[in-house]
This record gives C-alpha cells, structure tokens and sequence, in this order.
C-alpha cells in the first residue's frame, strides 16, 4: 500500500525522513543491532542528505552501524569517474559522516561479470539482514531504480538497458548526452520490494504525471512505480508541485 506524505517544502520532506532514519538507528543500535540501508542518487535525495551530515555534525548521530546498499550504477564508469554513483556519494554522503568504508556497498560498474557480480550483490544484502529503510527517487518513465519499463515485479539485481528519456534527462549531469552511459547495473523490483520500509521521494511539476501513474494505475511492468503498491509499508513524500496529479 502506498501512503503519501505531503510536505511544505524539499527541506521540510528532507528533515522529516533525516529524523525517521535518525530515529532507526538509534532504536537499532540500542539493542546492538545495525540499521541497513538502501541509498538513492540524482538530484532528489540531495537536501536529504544534506540533512543526514548536519545530525551527524551537529547532533553527533553517529553512522558507525548503519550499512548501505546503492540502488544503481552506471555500466562502464569506475569510483574516480566524477558521474560515477559511487563518486556521487562520496562527495555527497559518505565523506562527511562515520560510517565504515567496509559498509558501504555500490554495485561496481565495472565488473567483469555482471551477473555473478549481480547474485554476489544480493547475496550481500540477504547476509546483512535485508534492508529496514529503502529510499527511493522515481523517473519519468515511472523507474525506481534503474527498472525501466518494463520490469517484472521479480526481476532481481542485474544489467539494465537505461531508457532514451532517462539518458535525456541525466544527461544534464554530464553536459553531453553522448557522454550517458546506455546500461547500468540496478537492484530488481523484487529487491526493492522485500525492503521493510520505503521512503519513495519525488518533487516537482516535472514528476506529477508519473507520482499519479505510480498510484492509480495498476500495479504492471509498463510503470515499475506500481508495483510499490503491493509494498506494506511504502509512503511517498511530495512536495505540493509533485502532489499535483493526485
Ligand atoms: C538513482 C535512481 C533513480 C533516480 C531517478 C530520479 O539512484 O535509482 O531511480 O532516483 O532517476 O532522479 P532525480 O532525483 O535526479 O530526478
């Protein structure tokens, strides 16, 4: 079931799930317990994370036992490439806060064998206990991750071919669209799924449309977004502009 959350503005949705997962740890780590993770990237998470370094530098929550799993990463760019996802959370994240290099885990747009990376990927996840918190963003062709339509709702970790309009739109990350890279390695539907909360995050007009297909169409390949739908505990946190559709 999918419930929405509607927030004054990106700073206010950022500090509202910067405390849930503030919270999380805390209550986790009180019984020795880590907080597992699952991490997004683009432009929507940004004043998240923003929030994530300022409790962390401010209020000294400490990120010593949270793990991390990345949704995404594209095919061919390595840690140093600045397009990286992996680049992305160094500057953006993980630099700035405790968390153990040895827990922090992105798929490797570089591996030789991506498949067997892929089940390596999954494997890890199940061993670190599965995922308590999903963060997701959304795309306009209706992805979460990078499961472009269509996507089964079993499909698992593995190698993706990105969609032209997600390749559009990234492409002002990297200034040329010829420079987007055309696949990528993404945690599956399925993965996504068995997440035991997701926090789905989405602002402005321009995902309006597809924040509205996510919720009221049903759930099928042709908008990976539905399938949240059949998820227990998934809210959508939107601005006013991203809430439009609804
Ligand atoms: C990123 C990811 C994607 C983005 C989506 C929205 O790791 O998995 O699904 O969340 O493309 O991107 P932005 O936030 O840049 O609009």
């Amino acid at each position: 079931m999918i419930s929405t959350r509607l927030h004054p503005d990106k700073q206010s949705a950022a500090q509202a799930i910067a405390r849930e997962i503030a919270d999380l740890i805390q209550l986790r780590s009180k019984s020795g317990k880590p907080t597992v993770l699952g991490l997004a990237t683009g432009s929507t998470p940004l004043p998240l994370y923003a929030e994530l370094i300022r409790l962390h530098r401010a209020e000294g929550l400490s990120f010593r036992s949270v793990i991390t799993f990345n949704l995404d990463e594209y095919e061919g760019l390595g840690p140093a490439h600045p397009q990286s996802y992996r680049f992305f959370m160094e500057e953006n994240l993980f630099r700035h806060l405790d968390i153990p290099a040895a827990n922090i885990h992105i798929p490797d747009g570089m591996a030789k064998d991506p498949a067997s990376h892929c089940a390596e990927y999954e494997a890890a996840i199940r061993a670190a206990g599965g995922i308590d918190l999903q963060i997701l963003g959304i795309g306009r062709t209706g992805h979460i991750g990078f499961n472009e339509p269509p996507s089964a709702a079993d499909c698992r970790t593995r190698w993706v071919h990105l969609d032209g309009v997600t390749r559009k739109d990234n492409s002002v990350f990297f200034g040329d669209l010829a420079q987007v890279p055309h696949g990528a390695l993404t945690m599956g539907v399925a993965t996504i799924l068995e997440a035991r909360q997701v926090a789905l995050i989405a602002f402005g007009e321009a995902k309006a449309e597809i924040v509205a297909r996510a919720i009221k169409e049903a759930p099928s390949a042709d908008c990976p977004a539905t399938w949240l739908q059949r998820h227990p505990a998934c809210t959508f946190h939107l601005d006013a502009a991203a809430a439009k559709g609804l």
